[in-house]
């Protein structure tokens, strides 16, 4: 992109000086070039179609616009994708490129092509936490009985299982998919035909470019159409979510690996330039710092767009990078985590280990104390003390016949307290809905596949429109040649 590049936009009156590339958005643009050349091709269709301009003026806009993008992006020159093909319609056609620009402007341009660009990458990401939820749930599947501790403040709290802890994950990642699906909805809105905010006198059909684009409607208000950014705001907060639930899993994942619970397949590590023993799990420490990329694209969005007046403002050119910005961080992190979580290995026999430490089975016995009639805080009292005496069964009996003043096993034998202490015996124990008990957690499963299997479904058939609305776009400008 040479600095001296002019565009139809600029003419002669505002045709260079020193801000000229500060203005510029064409470095960013890129990203939207294959979506003004679909926004281009519906307006010109549209407009042909409701006699605003003439059939042999739309072939020669039409063919124009594939010349365009047979040369692709890199011939392009201007102030920014849309005046930057404008002008490259009329150097092919001559003036009468210049009616393709009638009943719009580059606001409601710009913010169709954001639109209809952010929509392909928002159904990126629910593919990507589609494929990490089925791999937590087959990974979780293999594991209901894989015991492992189960932490709170990162002390070893309860035993628990691998699977109960992988579809953890799982469920919460169902909730980023459905977050994602919901910015999906309020993008999924055209605002073509609302020119610069005020409308046009042409008889346009908004609903036609809307239909033709793959757009689930229209936005009402012209003034709020150009105006509004807050899809982008409702998209960057669903990756943030998306990239935080991520992060706690990545986290979690490095410890693991760090305590020799967890291999991560060598593929999704790396080793050290100076230290060959070892094997790094970065790509799960990079997985985790995705959530600050993509916090900071909503940090940008936000703090750029408080307080914009109505209705078009150049600060919005600034805030569409915020939103690629936190898509390339939290898509690929997510595709990452996937094949992380489907590809590692857990060490079932330190995990079980592990899992009795700590005197982890403390509350388990607790409430068995509490269903053999001792009031559960007295119970707690009896642990409390038996885990600083010994954690073992003499100390649990001696704490129980101090506090409470009469033998254990006139309330409870001690076989079954035993077994209690067992952290097996413990985990299947507490099968109560979403509990970590193997019962409690395969039937938790079903619910989650059957979950994944209708998101999906809910995808194909977003993008099934999308592709259906290319061909029939592609359609309707191959009757123009
Ligand atoms: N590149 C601009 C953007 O991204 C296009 C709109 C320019 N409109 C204007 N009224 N100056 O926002």
């Amino acid at each position: 992109m040479g600095e001296e590049s002019g565009d139809v936009v600029r003419r002669e009156r505002f045709s260079g000086g020193p801000a000229r590339g500060f203005l510029s958005s064409m470095d960013a643009d890129e990203r939207l070039f294959a979506a003004d050349l679909a926004v281009d091709r519906a307006h010109v269709v549209m407009l042909a179609e409701q006699d605003i301009i003439d059939g042999e003026s739309a072939s020669a806009i039409l063919a124009a616009l594939a010349d365009i993008e047979r040369t692709g992006y890199d011939a392009l020159e201007g102030e920014d994708i849309h005046a930057a093909i404008e002008t490259a319609v009329i150097e092919r056609v001559g003036e009468t490129g210049g009616r393709m620009h009638t009943a719009r402007s580059r606001n409601d341009e710009v913010a169709t092509c954001i639109r209809y660009r952010l929509r392909e990458d928002l159904l990126d990401g629910v593919e990507a936490t589609l494929v990490l939820r089925e791999a937590l749930v087959e990974e979780a599947h293999a594991h209901t009985e894989t015991t492992m501790p189960g932490y709170t403040h990162r002390q070893p709290a309860q035993p628990t299982t691998v699977g109960h802890f992988l579809s953890s994950y799982a469920q919460a990642l169902g909730r980023d998919t459905a977050r994602l699906c919901r910015a999906y909805d309020r993008t999924n809105r055209s605002p073509l035909g609302t020119a610069a905010f005020a409308g046009t006198p042409f008889s346009i059909d908004r609903e036609r470019t809307a239909d033709l684009l793959g757009f689930d409607g229209v936005l009402g208000n012209s003034m709020d159409a150009v105006s509004t950014r807050d899809f982008l705001v409702e998209a960057a907060s669903a990756l943030v979510t998306l990239s935080v639930t991520l992060s706690g899993l990545a986290t979690d994942l490095v410890e693991f690996a760090a305590d020799g619970y967890l291999d991560v397949d060598d593929d999704y590590a790396s080793t050290s330039s100076i230290m060959p023993q070892k094997k790094n799990p970065d790509t799960l420490e990079l997985v985790r710092a995705s959530a600050g990329t993509a916090s900071a694209g909503l940090n940008g969005l936000l703090t750029t767009l408080k307080g914009l007046p109505r209705a078009y403002n150049r600060d919005l050119q600034e805030a569409t990078p915020h939103i690629w910005s936190a898509v390339d961080a939290v898509v690929p992190a997510t595709e990452v985590a996937a094949g992380a979580v489907a590809t590692a290995t857990w060490n079932g026999e330190a995990l079980a280990t592990a899992a009795g430490d700590g005197f982890a089975t403390a509350t388990g016995v607790a409430d068995l104390l509490a269903i053999h009639g001792i009031p559960f805080r007295t119970a707690h009292e009896i642990l409390a003390q038996a885990a600083e005496d010994g954690a073992d069964y003499a100390a649990i009996e001696s704490a129980a016949n101090a506090v409470l003043d009469d033998s254990l096993s006139s309330y409870v034998e001690r076989e079954t307290v035993e077994s209690t202490l067992d952290a097996d015996a413990s985990v299947a124990s507490r099968d109560s809905v979403g509990g970590p008990a193997p019962t409690a957690v395969e039937a938790a499963l079903g619910g989650m596949e059957t979950d994944i299997e209708d998101d999906r479904e809910r995808l194909t058939e977003h993008r099934e429109r999308l592709v259906a609305a290319e061909s029939a776009l592609e359609t309707e400008v191959g009757g123009y040649a």
